[in-house]
């Protein structure tokens, strides 16, 4: 025994110095179903989330395999993406070397993405400001947890570590930086300045909210009245989306009659999110305000939000004609490709809440990582309200009751992108987040 010990290290000595700490294999981690084992609720639960889609979800697929990668091969500035990419969405792949991974088909160790056992093998983190995978990780330590005097049955050990009921715990991978020194992720430090980050309402408490259950029904698990429950539930969970926004209309000209000017005021509050909305890939999000009046015999109005003035407005109005993404052209290789349409399904005149990212170019783009400079940020703060105001001039021969509907809607990807990337509706589908009506009754002349 001892004689091979003293031969291993020789060799690794005589191989590479540098190496004398070894690299972390993927045997060093257990797979989620062995956790599932005990802890059946959370598994399931975890199941459910795309937090364990993080690399074998198709979109995430498609953005890496058919845009970053190759482009990482093509542009020296992008090159570290390469790896980058899979720090956050396959930590695995990424602490074990195993870069590129094979692509998800093939059934390999890096589709277990963001697992149990890479969250639970997180220590720590480098530095001060949580981003770009700056966690410390040691896969053959004990389990790291928060709760003291719980014990697994023998199965493992576990380690009580307060990080990981810090929004820092979840900022290492919800905080980006891309190559151009940009944040094009900023979960974390948009929570620090929020009401709620102020009042110490952590990510866990809305996004693993404590509840009376078994963590582990499968092993020897004990009830406890505030345990974590796994849900991650965020954008791809409509349930979560809905109401997270919240839209009343009201009109200031309740006594307009035909030929009149009405006006109509539509207040948008980001109700229930402890950071921005859309959040994380805002690059891709788009999230809009339609309002439009019908009628008494339902002819339908479409109005358009009446601008603001600030500077680059028109990136938040949607538009029939506005081309954007012209480098996706670039990075597929597509010759003379002018561009999709920048607002796909949403309504020319309506309002969206966004942040445009911006290539070197200054063009509108949905790839974070080649992202020089934004433009206006008209995403909505944590409980800040937002007042969007219309101007209808009524048609001449409309009277009776007239309803102006406002609906704010949510979508994962811009669809014309999707469209153009075959990914799968889902994606892109519109979720509506909130709706409210008011009625005007003109006067018959
Ligand atoms: C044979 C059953 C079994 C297996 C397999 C198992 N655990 Fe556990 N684990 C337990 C039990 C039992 C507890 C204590 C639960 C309690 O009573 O609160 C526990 C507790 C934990 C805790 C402590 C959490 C806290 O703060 O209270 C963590 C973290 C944990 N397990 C992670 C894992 C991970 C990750 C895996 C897979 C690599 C895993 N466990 C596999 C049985 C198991
Ligand atoms: C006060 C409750 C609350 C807190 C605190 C909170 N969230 Fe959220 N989060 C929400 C709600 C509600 C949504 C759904 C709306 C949306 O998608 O933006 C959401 C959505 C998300 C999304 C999807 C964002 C998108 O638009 O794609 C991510 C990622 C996320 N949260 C991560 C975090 C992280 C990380 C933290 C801590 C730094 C955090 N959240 C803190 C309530 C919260
Ligand atoms: C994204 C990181 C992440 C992933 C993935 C994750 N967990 Fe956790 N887990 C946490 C955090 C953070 C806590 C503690 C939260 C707190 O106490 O504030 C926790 C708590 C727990 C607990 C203790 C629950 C309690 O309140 O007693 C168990 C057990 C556990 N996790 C097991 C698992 C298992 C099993 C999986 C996979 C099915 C898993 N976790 C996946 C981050 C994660
Ligand atoms: C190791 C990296 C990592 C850590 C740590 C991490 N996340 Fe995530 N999380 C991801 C990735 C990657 C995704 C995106 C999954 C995908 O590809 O769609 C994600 C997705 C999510 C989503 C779903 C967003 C949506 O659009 O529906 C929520 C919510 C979320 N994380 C919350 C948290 C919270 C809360 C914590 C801390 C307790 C945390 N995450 C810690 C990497 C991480
Ligand atoms: C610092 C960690 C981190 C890095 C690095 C990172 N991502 Fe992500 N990625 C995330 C998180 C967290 C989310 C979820 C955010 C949200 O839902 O708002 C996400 C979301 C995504 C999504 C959207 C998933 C969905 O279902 O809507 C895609 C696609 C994606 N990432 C691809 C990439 C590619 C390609 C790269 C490399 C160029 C990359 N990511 C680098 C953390 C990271």
């Amino acid at each position: 025994m001892r004689r091979h010990l003293i031969l291993a290290s020789l060799l690794v000595c005589w191989v590479s110095p540098a190496v004398a700490e070894e690299k972390p294999t993927y045997a060093d981690f257990e797979t989620n179903d062995v956790c599932a084992e005990c802890h059946t609720d959370i598994a399931a639960q975890y199941e459910q989330s795309v937090m364990s889609k993080s690399f074998t979800h198709k979109w995430d697929e498609v953005e890496y395999y058919e845009l970053a990668l190759p482009h990482s091969g093509k542009d020296e500035k992008v090159a570290g993406i390469k790896g980058g990419c899979m720090g956050c969405h396959s930590p695995l792949a990424f602490i074990t070397g195993d870069i590129p991974p094979k692509r998800p088909a093939e059934n390999t160790r890096a589709n277990d993405g963001v697992s149990c056992d890479l969250c639970h093998s997180i220590t720590g983190m480098e530095g001060d400001v949580p981003f770009n995978f700056n966690f410390k990780v040691d896969g053959k330590g004990p389990k790291q947890g928060t709760r003291e005097g719980v014990s697994s049955g023998g199965e493992h050990e576990i380690a009580v570590n307060p990080f990981l009921e810090t929004a820092e715990f979840c900022g290492v991978c919800h905080n980006e930086k891309d190559p151009y020194d940009q944040w094009v992720k900023a979960t974390q430090l948009e929570w620090k300045e929020s009401p709620q980050g102020k009042a110490g309402i952590v990510c866990q408490d809305c996004h693993m909210p404590p509840a009376e259950s078994n963590p582990a029904p499968g092993g020897d698990g004990k009830v406890h009245a505030d345990t974590r429950q796994h849900l991650f539930n965020g954008s791809h969970d409509n349930a979560k989306l809905k109401g997270s926004i919240e839209v009343l209309i009201h009109t200031t000209t309740p006594k307009a009659k035909a030929g009149d000017t009405a006006t109509f005021m539509a207040t948008v509050t980001n109700a229930k999110a402890g950071h921005m909305i859309p959040s994380g890939s805002a690059e891709e999000r788009v999230v809009w305000l339609d309002v439009v009046a019908v009628d008494a015999a339902g002819k339908k109005y479409p109005l358009a939000v009446d601008p603001k003035g600030f500077e680059n407005e028109d990136m938040t109005i949607a538009s029939a004609d506005a081309l954007a993404y012209q480098d996706l052209g670039e990075l597929q290789g597509i010759k003379d490709f002018k561009g999709l349409e920048r607002d796909g399904q949403v309504p020319a005149g309506d309002r969206i809440f966004r942040l445009p990212y911006l290539d070197p170019k200054g063009r509108m783009t949905v790839a974070q990582w080649n992202t020089a400079s934004f433009g206006p940020d008209y995403r909505l703060a944590p409980l800040e309200a937002k007042n969007e105001t219309y101007t209808w001039i009524l048609p001449r021969g409309v009277n009776g009751p007239v309803t102006v509907t406002a609906t704010v809607y949510y979508s994962r990807l811009v669809s014309s992108v999707a469209d153009h990337l075959d990914i799968p509706k889902e994606e892109w589908a519109a979720v509506e987040v909130s709706s409210n009506s008011v009625t005007l009754n003109i006067p018959k002349k």
